[in-house]
């Protein structure tokens, strides 16, 4: 009698269910600057395994018109009460917010310290939310060599993630080196997986915890594949190309 073998595992049929190995995120910045517009791009980019991060005037519409990501926020502040012109942690929560972007470029250069950054890190932990925090080097220390840019990141990790404890187990670490940021100037694809392995091995010796990291700056359809297939870097940050809806479909479909 003739026996069949059973089918080898690269042979059977695959679940249908869809998986996506990276998490991009979706950081839209200030845009777009109607409600409207706001609501039809959410529907043309609402994929599984993405994060959409929109202003936080549309993050409810938002929020209400998605199905298949989840909800971000660009910023967040460390407290409710007497803060003109903040948002608390309980609001964004309210809202359905589960990640937070921390510590954007942008936002540290008009002002933003790492003890400010790392009350933030603080307060949305203890809120339930996944931080997405932001580090990365300036054209200046970078051109000083690779090592002086890992030096750079070094201390804003060990400031940012000051007393923190086993919950920076739950920070994803955005490596977004300043001048590739709207730039269309990339990092390479291999500085920045030796950068993210550089920021997962830190993050281990000086709290022991294994972190996701996401790699930032100019990530478009085009080079999403190239990052996206490093080992360490685990998604991408996407600001520019998130607002165009074919673009940010091709990184999406990268990262699957
Ligand atoms: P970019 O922005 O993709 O437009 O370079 C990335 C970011 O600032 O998060």
């Amino acid at each position: 009698m003739i026996q069949i073998p059973p089918p080898r595992r690269s042979e059977r049929p695959r679940s249908n269910k869809v998986r996506m190995k990276k998490l991009i995120v979706a950081n839209w910045k200030s845009n777009p600057s109607t409600e409207e517009e706001a609501i039809r791009l959410a529907k043309q980019t609402d994929f599984s395994g993405i994060v959409v991060a929109p202003p936080f005037v549309f993050i409810e519409a938002v929020g209400k018109n998605i199905a298949k990501a989840k909800l971000g926020a660009q910023n967040v502040f460390w407290a409710a009460g007497a803060h003109t012109g903040e948002t608390s942690p309980e609001q964004l929560k309210n809202l359905g917010v589960s990640h937070v972007i921390i510590g954007h470029s942008e936002l540290r250069a008009v002002g933003e310290t790492d003890e400010m950054v790392n009350k933030k890190v603080t307060a949305s932990l203890d809120a339930g939310f996944k931080p997405i925090l932001c580090v990365g080097e300036s054209a200046a220390s970078r051109g000083l060599g690779i090592g002086k840019a890992k030096d750079f990141v070094r201390g804003q990790l060990s400031r940012d993630l000051t007393g923190i404890g086993p919950k920076v187990k739950e920070v994803i670490v955005a490596y977004e080196p300043i001048w590739a940021i709207g730039t269309g100037n990339p990092d390479n694809p291999e500085s920045a997986a030796e950068m993210a392995g550089f920021i997962k091995e830190t993050v281990f010796k000086e709290h022991g915890a294994r972190i996701m990291v996401l790699y930032g700056g100019s990530v478009n359809g085009g080079n999403a594949g190239m990052f996206l297939s490093k080992k360490d870097i685990d998604g991408a940050l996407v600001g520019g190309a998130s607002l165009k809806p074919e673009d940010f479909a091709k990184i999406v479909e990268a990262g699957r």
